[in-house]
């Protein structure tokens, strides 16, 4: 990085003077009135009958916006965009990773989503009904999830590179009647089964039962890979295919459970995250809009987030639709087949909105600018970040390679359990700091705070907390209510705040910074996975008998997972790099390749406090090659010695 860069970079004027917002218009309104300011957004949708409050939070940590007031969200998405006359606008370019591709209007995707709710009606599902969703990112993926919204079925969208076992607890968890899959998905140009793992999952015996709550698995044909048949599997094509065009929606509540997403906490079982319709709609359309100034009809917005993450519920299925964006949907890894594939994506369809996360563009960074610059990408008008703090150093980079030096990079700070964006710059209005997400969108509150709920002065590290309720906000945890007290809203009870589970401070200018987690989250390449998620998967596994792991730093994955674990007596270690091997597939295999360890080192005995705590900080201490830190409360130092003899 030059030391002449600038430390601040402010829109200019000719993106200021188009921009959906201008100056800190939206902030003041927001601050004079913040519900009036939500009432406001909230009208951006369709609603088929008007709510009365804003909000009740007479109930709180449970909360009610737009009470009374009732919408269909599908519609919001998709027909009220053809109504408006728009039905000839595309809605999707997708583009299929061996390089087919489809272009899809927003009058198509009204036929494709009403023959798919059809079907889901006519087979018997009723609204408040969980429907599984385990499906690559081909555009049946959004159809599905827009039928179920439709019906007011809750979909439970489970990302096709978890394994069997993870969809079998989130199917049984949620207890969909329906699982939709594909029969295969293609991964760098090879088709890989998919429909064998929903197959292993419902037929699996867990405490002797199959899955019984399913009752139907619907196939999408895409890889034409051989496949088992079972009574229960029906082909996508031959019924929602078969079904009829013309559907009308119903209106449902506000407060009616839009879907679950299944999410990482600091314990091995992941949690249901529960998002409503109404105050999910209102704040992913108004966020998708004024964060990306987003102009329907002009621009060609791509962001590329699997389905199988919030990201793509809330920036490519519902934020983007129902403002009738136009949008790219691609299928496959961005070096599939050469490492050109994104630039040639952009330059193809015009791309002006191109939403990333940072591990992203270090990958780019790596494989070296004359890549990008190989592309007239001209086109690109606002850069988007997502999933982790995004260095300065990639920050600069992108703006300068991407994004031509001038467009403005929004970095979106947001959880699962946010449901859309909280902490960004407006890229009209914001001058940012490469590496900050500036400040709470406007309607937003937060603060960074110490322990005791005290405000930290600026410069000082702190925990980030939401102090006023949001629309799009988790309104639960499926099914475990205590759960949901207990992890969000028990730290500050007293003052009735969320917390994030992140660290941030204020710097000198009052920009906000976030600092990563600060509980036992590891973040890959934006993905959330547990210590303990991985440290189960590892003792599930013959011969572990103990395990500890850590996030250690990595220079392209933000984190990567380091292991440690102790052997069970008798096990055979004669071969370690072999038994390391088998245990990193066995991880992969339990949760997801995503969870699979860089590193597994077999250690004799594991750092503990004399309360029995592994001492973790000690353990990423030695995963990232630091001297080690304070061993005081160690029970017994000298295995810390042990440990680094086996790394060496
Ligand atoms: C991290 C993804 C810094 C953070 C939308 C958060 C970020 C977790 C940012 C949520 C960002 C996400 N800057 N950190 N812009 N965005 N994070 O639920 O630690 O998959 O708590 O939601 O990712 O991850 P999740």
């Amino acid at each position: 990085m030059s030391t002449d860069a600038p430390a601040v970079y402010p829109p200019s004027a000719e993106f200021a003077a188009q921009a959906n917002t201008r100056g800190r218009e939206l902030y003041n309104r927001a601050d004079a009135d913040r519900l009036g300011f939500w009432a406001e957004q909230a009208r951006r949708l369709s609603w088929d009958t008007d709510f009365g409050d804003v909000l009740d939070w007479s109930d709180a940590p449970f909360a009610k916006w737009f009470v009374g007031g009732k919408l269909n969200v599908a519609y919001n998405c998709v027909d009220r965009h053809v109504e408006a006359g728009n039905g000839d606008r595309i809605a999707i370019h997708w583009v299929g990773e061996p390089g087919d591709s489809r272009d899809i209007t927003y009058a198509q995707l009204k036929d494709e989503v009403s023959r798919a709710a059809n079907y889901l009606a006519e087979i018997g599902l009723k609204p408040g009904d969980r429907v599984a969703i385990y499906m690559p990112m081909v555009p049946e993926a959004l159809v599905a999830m827009l039928a179920c919204a439709r019906l007011g079925l809750t979909h439970s969208v489970v990302f096709g590179g978890f394994s069997a076992a993870a969809l079998r607890s989130r199917i049984d968890d949620a207890q969909a009647r329906v699982v939709i899959t594909t029969d295969g998905q293609f991964r760098r140009g090879k088709p890989v089964p998919l429909k064998a793992n929903v197959d292993e999952a419902v037929d699996a015996l867990v405490d002797g039962k199959a899955a019984e709550s399913v009752e139907k698995v619907i196939v999408v044909r895409r890889c034409s890979n051989d496949i088992d048949w079972h009574d229960r599997d029906v082909w996508w094509h031959d019924t929602v295919g078969a079904a009829s065009p013309e559907h009308t929606p119903e209106a449902f509540d506000s407060e009616h459970p839009l879907f679950l997403l299944y999410t990482s906490g600091t314990t091995g079982k992941p949690k249901g995250i529960v998002h409503s319709s109404g105050g999910y709609l209102t704040q992913a359309s108004y966020t998708h809009h004024y964060l990306f100034d987003h102009k329907a009809g002009t621009d060609v917005y791509w962001c590329t987030a699997d389905i199988g993450w919030v990201t793509g519920h809330t920036y490519i299925v519902y934020g983007p639709l129902s403002n009738g964006a136009t949008q790219v949907v691609y299928e496959g890894t961005p070096n599939s087949p050469t490492e050109h594939r994104h630039f040639e994506v952009i330059e193809k369809y015009g791309v002006s909105i191109y939403y990333i996360a940072p591990t992203l563009v270090r990958t780019f960074m790596k494989w070296g600018r004359e890549i990008p610059d190989a592309h007239d990408l001209s086109s690109i008008r606002v850069l988007g970040s997502v999933g982790e703090p995004i260095n300065p150093e990639a920050w600069r980079w992108y703006r300068d390679v991407i994004g031509g030096g001038t467009a403005p990079i929004v970095d979106t700070w947001w959880q699962t359990e946010t449901g859309a964006a909280m902490v960004a710059p407006l890229p009209g209005t914001t001058a940012c700091k490469p590496g900050s997400a500036m400040e709470p969108v406007p309607g937003i509150s937060a603060n960074i705070v110490d322990d005791d709920g005290n405000p930290e002065p600026r410069g000082e590290q702190g925990l980030l907390v939401l102090d006023q309720p949001w629309p799009a906000m988790l309104r639960g945890i499926w099914g475990d209510d205590e759960r949901f007290r207990e992890t969000y809203w028990s730290r500050y009870e007293k003052q009735g705040w969320y917390f994030a589970g992140d660290g941030a401070r204020y710097d000198d200018d009052g920009a906000l910074w976030v600092l990563g987690r600060v509980d036992d989250v590891m973040n890959i390449s934006g993905h959330r996975i547990s210590t303990a998620e991985v440290e189960s998967a590892l003792v599930g596994h013959s011969g572990v008998a103990e395990a500890a792991v850590v996030g250690a730093s990595d220079a392209t994955t933000g984190q990567a997972i380091a292991a440690f674990v102790i052997l069970r007596e008798g096990v055979d270690a004669s071969d370690p790099e072999a038994l390391i091997a088998e245990m990193k597939a066995h991880v992969s295999k339990d949760i997801s390749p995503i969870a699979r360890p860089r590193e597994i080192i077999i250690v004799p005995e594991l750092p503990k406090t004399r309360s029995g705590k592994i001492m973790r900080r000690l353990l990423r201490d030695v995963a990232e090659g630091r001297e080690l830190g304070d061993t005081s409360t160690l029970v017994d130092p000298s295995v810390f010695e042990n440990i680094r003899k086996q790394r060496a």
